[in-house]
């Protein structure tokens, strides 16, 4: 039996070659994954505050039980923060701002992402007028007892 002529192998595919667009699309990848890792490492990480809770007016208190009612679901035990929203007690806030209308508008008509990266805040429309004046007293006497305010 003959050996096979070199010529008769079946052609086989080309050597493969380290194509230097192959290398810069990878780079180009894991870049991408790296940045996009950090991003949601940041995003993720739950922003909490350290806040004292003062010795609060009747309507503070009163306050106070509403807002860990409806609101600390996202902005944390007092204000401080959570997983889902922002600190309210926060230098973010600080100096009347977003003072008594901005909380009102916040509750009332909710709050389109512009601060964080916690996305927005659904409006409280269940809130009546005198609950939102005890969240909104209670809020601004922990801001003031926090030295935000
Ligand atoms: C479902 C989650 C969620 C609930 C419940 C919620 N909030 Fe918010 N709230 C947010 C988020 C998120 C933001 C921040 C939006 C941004 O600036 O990126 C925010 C922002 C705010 C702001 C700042 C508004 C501004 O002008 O920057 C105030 C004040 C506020 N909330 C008050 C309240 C009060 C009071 C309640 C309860 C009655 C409440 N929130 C309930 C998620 C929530």
């Amino acid at each position: 039996m003959n050996k096979p002529e070199k010529n008769d192998r079946i052609p086989l595919a080309p050597p493969r070659q380290r194509s230097p667009v192959r290398i810069f699309i990878a780079m180009g990848v894991l870049s991408f994954a790296a940045v996009w890792g950090l991003y949601y490492a940041h995003r993720a990480t739950p922003l909490t505050t350290r806040a004292a809770v003062p010795h609060l007016t009747p309507e503070g208190r009163r306050g106070q039980r509403l807002f860990n009612e409806k609101c600390a679901s996202c902005h944390g035990p007092n204000g401080t923060g959570s997983r889902a929203g922002p600190p309210l007690i926060h230098p973010m806030y600080r100096l009347g701002h977003p003072g008594g209308d901005g909380i009102r508008r916040a509750i009332v008509q909710g709050v389109a992402p512009h601060h964080w990266n916690f996305g927005a805040m659904p409006a409280q429309p269940d809130l009546g007028a005198q609950n939102i004046g005890a969240i909104i007293a209670f809020i601004q006497e922990m801001q003031r007892a926090n030295h935000l305010y």
